[in-house]
């Protein structure tokens, strides 16, 4: 089976995170403008870090929950397979899913870079154990970090709103869409606000690909989904997964 997973903040529900727009989501008390904008970052980069790092902190507190292991357990079975997530938190990767099936398409908070040039992104690893420490420091006295080449200002690695899109990540998208078409397309916990996430659900599954929304509620996507499967994530994949991995359909 040729396989396209989307997640959004609602599969990370389940784990202690909160959504963005669900009840109790972010940005029901919070104001997206003056915490995720490059203006917010701009205008007060300390609050910016703050949330940052206490958004950090919960998601290193938490752990994946069955819906991010189904999720991995599909990709190990699935032919081909391709996860893109619109969560920054770690969870999936932490479920065990490897980086090559997976695209963070809003970035990933665990990343720090400069605001000017790309530094911190390419060494990574180094960039991560060195960072650790200095983030220790940083956070206690929640200095706002600054780029060791330009000394310009180091802000989280997520895409803000208003931001384009990592050119890099659309382009693996797109060359996986362009690779055929997914016999199944699961779109769970997303309120699918963005028109992409709607336009690679449906591209993914055109003709005629099983397209499965899994979402308590109602969204944008629900009226091009081929079933809907009314369920918190964490209860519906595992059975769903579990299903396909017992007796994959006749193709
Ligand atoms: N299982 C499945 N779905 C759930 C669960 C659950 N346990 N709990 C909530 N949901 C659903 C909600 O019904 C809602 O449709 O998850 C969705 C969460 O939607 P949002 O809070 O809007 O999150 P998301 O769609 O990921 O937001 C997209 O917007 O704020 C920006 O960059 C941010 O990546 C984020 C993007």
């Amino acid at each position: 089976m040729r396989v396209l997973v989307l997640t959004g903040a609602g599969v990370s529900a389940e784990s202690g995170i909160p959504t963005f727009r669900g009840k109790d989501g972010y940005w029901r008390n919070l104001d997206p403008a003056r915490l995720a904008t490059p203006e917010a970052f701009e205008k007060n980069p300390k609050l910016v870090w703050e949330w940052y790092r206490e958004r950090r902190q919960r998601i290193r507190n938490a752990q994946p929950n069955a819906a991010h292991e189904a999720i991995a357990n599909l990709a190990q079975h699935a032919h081909e397979f391709l996860l893109i997530t619109q969560n920054v938190d770690d969870l999936h990767a932490r479920a065990g899913l490897p980086k090559e099936k997976m695209v963070q398409i809003h970035g990933d908070i665990f990343l720090t870079r400069c605001s000017r040039c790309d530094f911190g992104f390419t060494e990574r690893k180094h960039e991560h154990e060195h960072e650790h420490e200095q983030e220790q420091e940083e956070e206690e006295e929640n200095v706002v970090p600054r780029c060791a080449k330009r000394d310009a200002l180091m802000r989280p690695g997520v895409v803000w709103f208003g931001e384009q899109l990592p050119w890099n990540e659309v382009q693996r998208v797109e060359g996986y869409l362009g690779g055929g078409v997914c016999d199944l397309v699961i779109v769970a916990g997303t309120t699918a606000t963005f028109g992409y996430i709607i336009d690679w659900a449906m591209r993914a599954a055109a003709p005629n690909g099983e397209l499965i929304e899994v979402n308590p509620e109602e969204t944008p996507l629900s009226q091009f989904a081929t079933r809907l499967v009314r369920e918190p994530a964490a209860i519906a994949l595992p059975r769903l997964v579990d299903q396909l991995v017992a007796q994959p359909p006749e193709l």
